[in-house]
Order: C-alpha cells, then structure tokens, then sequence
C-alpha cells in the first residue's frame, strides 16, 4: 500500500485514510493508492462496506495543481470516480475541511456522503481556469438539480455545511472526528440505517430555462473568460446517460486545460502564496493586539476599518474634533457596507464601535498600542514630525509603520532613536476592501518586525508583498514609468477613449483615463507641480490633464475630466478632443492611427520594462512578487498572471526588439532593461527566476 493512503479492516468494514500533507491533494500516488485499495478491498468478500476519510486538516481539496500542464499519469481521477461508482461493495465518504474540486467528485462518486460539522464543499474549478473535469458538472446536477449546480460551479464558491445539507450533498452531518465519523456511518449502512445508491445512476430533470439565463449571465459578466461557460455547456450535458455527459465533460474541460487563461490564473493562485516566502519568514514575529493610526482621511479610515474588521481595537488621532468627526462617519460608512454585504452583523457593528474604536487628538493616546501606522498627508516635514513624537510617546518595542506611497521609509527611520522597529505598511485605497499590503523593509527595520508585516496582512485578510526601499516600492514606481505612456498616445494620435477602450478589452477593469478621473486629476497636477524642477529636460511634455485641470475639472468629483459623468454614466469629454488637438498642434505632432494592439503592446511593454528594472535593483524578491502587487492592488487581469508571467508569454527577444522600435521616436523613454537583455541572449525566462530562489 502506498505512504499516501492506507487501509485498515474493522470487522466488516474497511476504512481507507488518505493522508497527503497539507491538503489531500489528489496527486498521482493518491489516486493510485485509491485506485488500488478500492480494488482490493471490492475483492475482498469479507468487506461489506468501504469508508474512505482525510487524515489531517481537510479531505481532499482537489486535485493537484502543481500536476496540471505536465502529461497526465494514470489512473486518471475521472475513471477514478468511476472505478469508486461501479465499485460492487457500498463506499462511502466522510467529508471534513474545506472539500472541493476533484475531492467533492471523489466524494459524489462514492454511494453516501457525511459531512463532518463545519465541513465546506465547492467546485472552485472556474476560479483557476477550468471546470470540474471528474464529473462534477454531471454528478451536482444528479444530486442538487441544475440551478444550484450552475450556482456551484459557476461561482466556485464554498458551500457550508447546512446548506451543502439542504441541497443534497451530504446524506448525514455529524460532530465526530473523520475516522470515528467513518466507523459510525459504515455501521448505519450495515445496520440499514444510511441508504446508498450510485449517483450516476439519478436522473435529472433538464432545466433549459436556467441553462440559458446562465449562458447570458456569465457571458455578461466575464466576457474574457472561456470556463465559466463551458462550465454551464457541462451542466447542461448532465441530462445525458453519465457515461455520454462524462465524455462531454471531457472534451470541455480539454477546452479549457489547453486554454493560457488556465496557466495565467494557477499562477495568479500560486503568487498568492508565493509572496509570504521572504527571508524573514522564520523571525520571531511580535504579538499585535492594539493599533493606532495617525491620520484619518481617505486611507486612515479605511486601515482603520481594516483592523476593526479583522477584531482588533482601534485608536485613531486626527487633528480636530471636525476631523475626528468626519472620520468617524467614514468608518460607521464603512462598516455599514460590510453589514450590507454581509460580512458582518449589525450587532458587530456596533459593538466595534462602541468598543474598539477611540478617536483622539492627543497622541498620548498612543502609547500602549503595539503597532502604529501613520497615514497624513505625503510630506516627509510632517511624517518627520510625526515620527519625532511617536519615538517619545510610543512604548518600547512597539512597530512605528508609514504607510506613504513614494517617501523613503530610511529617512523616516532615521528621525527616530528606534530605526529597527520602523518600517512601511503601504495599503491601498479603499484599504478595507483592497487586499494588497506591501511590506517595505528599511536597511534597518528588524527582521522580527518584517514578519509581524506578514503577519498583520494575513489576519487582515491580505496579500503581503515584501519590498525594499525606492521611490514608489513596486507598485507606485512601475505605475509612474507606464503611466506616461497612455499620455503619449494621446499625443501621438490616439483618443483618451480609444486608449481605455483598448486596454479595457485586454482585461483591465478600467483604462488609464477612466482611473485617473476616478482618482482626482488634481492629485497627479500636484505632484507634476511640484517635481516640475526634477524633471529632466529630455523626457517628453504632455500638458493635456494640466489643461484639463485648469477647467476646474478634475474627474468625477467634479462631473468632468477625460470624460464627463452623469451618476454612473460617463461619456467622453469633447473639449478633451479640442485641448489634445491644440497640444498636437503646439507640439508639431501630425496625429497618426493607433490599431488597439499597437496600444496594448507599448503600454504593457513600458509596464514590463519598469518591472524589470524592480527585480535588477532587488526591489521585489521575485517576479512572482510583482505579478502578486498588479493582481492584489493595481486591477491587472488575473487570467493574464501578472505583468512578468505575461512578459514571458511574449518572449524576451520580443520584447527587446520592440523596445530598439519605439526607441526610434523616444530614445530617453525606451531603454531596454539589462535583465531583459540577458535573457533574450540566453534564452531565459522570469520564470526562471521565480524557481532559483
Ligand atoms: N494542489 C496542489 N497544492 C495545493 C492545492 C492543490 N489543489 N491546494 C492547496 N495547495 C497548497 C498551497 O499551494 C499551499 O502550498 P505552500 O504551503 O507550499 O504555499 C498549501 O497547499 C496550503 O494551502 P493554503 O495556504 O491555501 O491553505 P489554506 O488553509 O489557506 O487553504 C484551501 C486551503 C482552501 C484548500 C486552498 O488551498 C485552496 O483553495 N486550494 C485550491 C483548491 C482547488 O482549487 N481545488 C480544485 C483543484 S482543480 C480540480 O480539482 C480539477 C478536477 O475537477 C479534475
Ligand atoms: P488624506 O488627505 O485623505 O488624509 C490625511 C489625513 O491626515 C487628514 O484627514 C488630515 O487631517 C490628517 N492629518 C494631517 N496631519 C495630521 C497630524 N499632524 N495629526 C493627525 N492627523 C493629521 O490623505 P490620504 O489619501 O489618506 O493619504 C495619506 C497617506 O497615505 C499619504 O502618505 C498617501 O501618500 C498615502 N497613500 C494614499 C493612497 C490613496 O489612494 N489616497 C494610497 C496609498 C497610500
């Protein structure tokens, strides 16, 4: 019998335990060790019924990822579920942890389920790419009926016990531990008392209603993905015999295996887990159990309301009781709408309130808390300032974080007789909603204090990603470099609209111009004003948001900018047109056409190019890191894996050659970076990267 899985005789049951660290994934060893126990034991006359249950934290949560895109090894988990359905002895499944995916198919193969109290189910396939391919898509349907299969399947999303009840799936919940659960269902089915039957074997009533208000739903809700569809043409295949509607199955999720979209959103779900593999990861972290926040505006409020949310007490200086109050009403706003979304009660929401909020003026206030995040305005004077006072109020050893977008946090530090206890914690807004928290560890910040920054972000429900000191960290500085491109366009010939239109189209929620109208014009005017003098005199001038600006029109705040906005409705602004026409003019420019490729290409290669200058400098840890900053903070389409995953789609050589192109109208913009160059001569990829450390 195989380490994975092994087998144990009671009487006349049999148990089969699967035991594969962390999560029971069904690798190749746990479908052979299956594969093999199911056959000896169905030999076996002396066994009247099979209980197969997970060691360890979860049963099995699905299939093994880290499989996918290498040549498939027998058995394969369909014939698998179908070996466990035509097994002659009555198996069951005892179903604990999060069981999803491949396990919830192993489990609907088996001839009873019993879900183990606070067990979820789901089939979060569509979340990575594909569909249920071990027949899930044809057993749900069997099982719950086609709506709340197409319910399951289509959002992924994890069922709890109850309901997971209520629809069908679990014949019978219990409060045991997984091997005492399996001993006492596999006496119920042989004293009677727990039915079994084969699932395949149940009919299901065709539902096409349902089938085609899902096509539309999903159509219009992902028009840049291929699973969700082909997950409801699965369902809709259940209502033939299980063998045809199993060979169907196939066929769509072969679709969809082959389909980059899968490779781009498996590397999305692994740079997830990825970015908490930093050097500091076995540093002693220090306990956090109160915070303060200094500063309550747009992002102060929301960290605050961050930390509320994931139970921690609150204390927040503002500079007046008219900011205090304002600041109050944001995060009784905030919280509100975590109530109407459901991620919190009423009751919650006001017992946070009541209790774990202070507002304050007086930083003395600060004194016991363990960690402090300063969030003022973006001036090092004031962060200075503010640092100065908190090195005299805080108490010893307590974490002293700024949460600035560009400053360097080693200045900062150096205002302070405690360098080692200071670093960044760099949220993003709305940072109770957002889930990036770049980490950004000084020259000197404490090892100890790093990993209590992974540490928070994970109890806030947060992606950490660690980066070192520059201007902008990862993130701001790569944002700044492309983010010029989209202007030249402009200047170049290409419309605002046709810009966003083109980037929109490639995945992003939104375009450049529609963002900056989102953010506030005003905002990038004043940084412009005031780095006006560092500017060097070779890069190009685009004044058309200055111009813009000038109008009083600073974006949807104001009902103009790029575009103007009625409510939710926007639609381009026509004195844009007249403004970009005139800046041509003055600049000599003929406008010439852009196609929405030739758009994409320069803006995701400038977006390329500053990445890679973050990984030679050491900014980020990995190319991993970056591709988890754009998909957790910046909206970057997570079927395209991130800037670099996307990089080595195109290919170096590529990328250089385009590079030496566009240098020929702008040869201070367009430098190839020495690492891209490196790897087009040697053939390498930021893949490779990512495996070295
Ligand atoms: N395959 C391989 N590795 C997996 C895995 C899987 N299905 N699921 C989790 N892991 C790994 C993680 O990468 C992580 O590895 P690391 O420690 O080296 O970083 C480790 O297991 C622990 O995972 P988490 O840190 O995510 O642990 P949590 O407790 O937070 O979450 C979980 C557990 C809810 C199971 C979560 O890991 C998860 O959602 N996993 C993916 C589940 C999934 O998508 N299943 C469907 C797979 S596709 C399929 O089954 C196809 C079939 O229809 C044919
Ligand atoms: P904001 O202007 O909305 O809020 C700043 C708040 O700080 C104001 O409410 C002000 O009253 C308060 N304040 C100023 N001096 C103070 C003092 N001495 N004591 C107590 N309170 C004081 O600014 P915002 O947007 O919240 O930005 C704050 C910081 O976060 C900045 O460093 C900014 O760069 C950074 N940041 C901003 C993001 C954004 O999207 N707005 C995103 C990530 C970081």
């Amino acid at each position: 019998m195989s380490e994975v899985v092994t087998t144990e005789r009671v009487g006349a049951v049999a148990l089969i335990a699967l035991d594969n660290p962390p999560v029971n994934a069904a690798s190749h060893a746990l479908r052979n060790g299956i594969q093999d126990a199911i056959a000896t034991l169905d030999a076996d006359p002396e066994v009247k019924v099979i209980a197969i249950y997970g060691k360890g934290r979860t049963f099995i949560a699905g299939a093994d990822i880290r499989e996918f895109g290498k040549p498939p090894k027998e058995p394969h988990l369909p014939n698998l579920c179908t070996q466990i359905e035509n097994c002659a002895t009555p198996v069951i499944s005892i179903l604990h942890g999060t069981t999803l995916g491949g396990g919830l198919e192993v489990a609907q193969a088996t001839h009873a389920r019993i879900g183990i109290t606070g067990v979820k189910v789901g089939l979060p396939e569509v979340l990575i790419g594909i569909m249920p391919g071990a027949g899930g898509t044809q057993r749900t349907p069997r099982l719950t009926g086609v709506p709340a299969a197409l319910d399951m399947i289509t959002s992924g999303r994890h069922v709890p016990t109850e309901e997971a009840h209520k629809i069908g799936l679990l014949d019978q919940v219990v409060d045991l531990e997984p091997r005492a659960a399996a001993l006492s269902a596999a006496q119920d089915v042989l004293d009677g008392k727990l039915e079994t039957r084969r699932t395949g074997q149940i009919a299901v009533t065709p539902d096409e209603a349902a089938i085609t208000e899902w096509r539309t739903r999903m159509a219009a809700k992902h028009p840049n993905l291929i699973s969700p569809l082909k997950c409801v043409d699965g369902v809709a295949a259940a209502t033939l015999p299980i063998a045809e509607g199993m060979a169907e199955e196939r066929r769509l999720f072969t679709d969809c295996m082959d389909s980059p979209q899968r490779a781009g959103l498996i590397h999305a779900f692994f740079a997830e887990r990825a970015v908490a593999k930093i050097p500091e990861a076995t540093a002693t972290s220090r306990d956090i159990a109160s915070i303060g926040v200094i500063g309550g505006g747009t992002m102060g409020s929301g960290i605050a309301t961050a930390a509320l949310m994931a139970g921690l007490p609150v204390a927040l200086i503002e500079r007046d009781q008219q900011a205090m109050d304002k600041t109050a009403a944001t995060i009784t706003g905030n919280l509100d709408g975590a109530v109407k979304r459901g991620k919190m009660t009423a009751a919650t929401r006001d017992t946070i309130l009541a209790d774990r909020l202070t507002l304050a003026t007086d930083f003395a206030t600060l004194n016991t808390a363990d960690l402090i995040i300063e969030a003022v305005f973006e001036e090092m004077e004031i962060k200075k300032e503010i640092f100065a006072r908190l090195d005299t109020i805080a108490k010893p050893g307590a974490i002293l974080a700024s949460n600035t977008s560009f400053l360097d946090i080693d200045e900062i530090a150096a205002g302070t007789s405690r360098p080692a206890d200071v670093l960044g914690l760099h949220f993003f807004s709305p940072a109770h909603i957002m889930r990036l928290l770049e980490v950004v560890v000084g020259a000197q910040t404490d090892p100890g204090v790093v990993a209590t920054g992974f540490a928070l972000a994970k109890k806030l429900r947060k992606v950490g990603v660690r980066a070192e000191v520059c201007d902008g960290f990862i993130g701001n500085r790569i944002l700044a470099h492309y983010r010029k491109v989209a202007d030249y366009l402009v200047m170049d010939g290409a419309s605002p609209w046709e810009v966003d239109s083109a980037l929109e189209d490639f995945g992003f929620a939104m375009g450049p111009f529609a963002v900056s109208d989102l953010a506030g014009l005003d905002i990038g005017w004043a940084t412009r004003k005031r780095l006006a003098a560092t500017k060097p005199p070779e890069e190009r001038d685009v004044v058309i948001a200055d111009r813009i600006c000038e109008n009083g029109w600073f974006g949807r705040k104001t009902g103009k900018g790029y575009y103007v906005h009625d409510g939710r409705d926007s639609s381009p602004n026509p004195v844009v047109d007249q403004i970009v026409e005139a800046e041509r003019k003055a600049a000599g420019i003929t406008p010439r056409d852009f196609t929405d490729d030739e758009i994409v290409n320069r803006y995701m290669t400038a977006m390329i190019s500053e990445a890679a200058r973050v990984i030679e400098d050491g900014i980020a840890l990995r190319p991993i890191d970056v591709d988890a900053v754009y998909l957790f903070g910046y909206g970057f389409p997570r079927f395209r894996g991130g800037p670099l995953f996307y990089a080595d789609q195109i290919g170096a050589a590529t990328l250089v050659e385009r590079i030496h192109t566009y240098a020929e109208e702008d040869a201070h913009y367009w430098q190839v970076p020495d690492i891209l160059h490196q790897m087009a001569r040697n053939g390498t990829a930021f893949a490779d990267l990512n495996k070295e450390s």
